[in-house]
């Protein structure tokens, strides 16, 4: 039987997965706890990804070596960096970059070395099953987020994205720097932390593997507002509904 790893960025996220998996069991490998047991019928194994992208391959690597996962996907929250790309909207990745990955004149900027290429792609059918869930889930927003935080964080007609994810080990958080992202990489739609490295795993195992990311931010000045508040009642919320509404083939 197909076995599904799920890794959440955020301990809310992830919260919210493990309390509809009744008679899940810790395991603990490389001081993480793996969540063994099953989400709405599937064999899943749910863990915390950990910040960075090492920490998140050396989860990744783990899920799949030690608990055979043979697709994975990611939930979390991420920065806004394209144009239109609003907080509560919802960006669905279509290929990964690694924004701090350089090592020119002897690469390429952005390539990674000896893998002849800086993109890496997700799975498109696993990645479409999962649109159409966050389709569902956002044009229902106020069955799955309280009024308050619908007025407090501004989110009116949440939309979909799809495309490219930048990640890389900083959390970006002014508009300089924000700027200078988007001039290097101008189709990046979100800037994260762990994705590019969960992506280049799954391709060196050959592993499905899907990402999903709620914008909590726009990786400018005010990256760091309420990010807590808005990853407990709107990021995690959304996650919870779009995996429960998510139909695996
Ligand atoms: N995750 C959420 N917001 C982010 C940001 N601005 N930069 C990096 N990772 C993030």
């Amino acid at each position: 039987m197909a076995i599904l790893g799920i890794m959440s960025a955020m301990h809310e996220e992830l919260a919210a997965v493990l309390d509809a998996m009744p008679g899940k069991q810790r395991v603990g490998v490389a001081g993480r706890d793996f969540w063994v047991g099953h989400w709405q019928g599937q064999e899943v194994v749910a863990v915390l990804s950990r910040i960075g992208k090492v920490a998140a391959a050396t989860t990744a690597t783990a899920l799949i070596e030690r608990f055979g996962v043979d697709r994975l996907v990611f939930t979390g929250v991420a920065g806004g960096v394209g144009p239109g790309v609003r907080v509560g909207d919802v960006v669905l990745a279509d290929s990964f970059v690694q924004h701090d990955m350089d090592a020119s004149p002897l690469f390429a900027r952005h390539e990674v070395p000896l893998y002849g290429r800086s993109r890496f792609d997700t799975h498109a059918e696993l990645s479409r099953g999962l649109a159409a869930a966050a389709q569902q889930v956002l044009s229902q927003l106020g069955t799955h987020v309280g009024p308050q935080a619908v007025a407090e964080f501004g989110l009116h007609a949440p939309r979909l994205h799809m495309g490219l994810i930048a990640s890389g080990d900083r959390f970006v958080s002014s508009a300089a720097e924000c700027q200078t992202l988007q001039q290097a990489l101008p189709e990046a739609l979100a800037v994260e932390m762990e994705g590019a490295a969960v992506a280049q795993v799954c391709a060196d195992y050959g592993v499905p593997f899907a990402a999903l990311r709620t914008i909590s931010d726009r990786a400018d000045d005010d990256a760091h507002a309420d990010f807590s508040r808005f990853v407990r009642e709107v990021a995690s919320r959304y996650s919870l509904a779009i995996l429960s509404a998510w139909r695996l083939v």
